[in-house]
């Protein structure tokens, strides 16, 4: 199933969160590609997408765990929590478009 999440906005660097009911996705542009994980962090639950990008990774704002954007491993912090699960998001015509598996 594909998702659209809106337009293809954002600045390098910046990350935002798209709540979806069921999931919420956090989005980030590093070197212009746009990358995504899950958004409700595995560790206790906070909003990836109110931390921040450094480099390849999406730090927690709670406890500063990094995640990696292209493959979800925690990064910085091992034992303290799983891997994060990843998205996949391309850009269509200048939208956001999220592929999500159905089931
Ligand atoms: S809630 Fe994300 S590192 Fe603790």
């Amino acid at each position: 199933m594909r998702i659209e999440l809106g337009a293809a906005d954002l600045e390098e660097g910046e990350l935002r969160g798209y709540d979806l009911g069921k999931r919420a996705v956090c989005v980030a542009r590093v070197n212009g590609r746009y990358k995504a994980l899950d958004d409700w962090c595995n560790h206790a639950g906070c909003l990836l997408s109110g931390g921040r990008v450094d480099g390849n990774l999406v730090v927690c704002p709670c406890h500063e765990v990094g995640f990696d954007l292209d493959s979800g491993a925690n990064a910085t912090s091992p034992g303290v929590c799983d891997d994060q699960p990843t998205a996949r998001v391309t850009v269509e015509a200048g939208r956001l478009i999220l592929d999500v598996e159905e089931g």
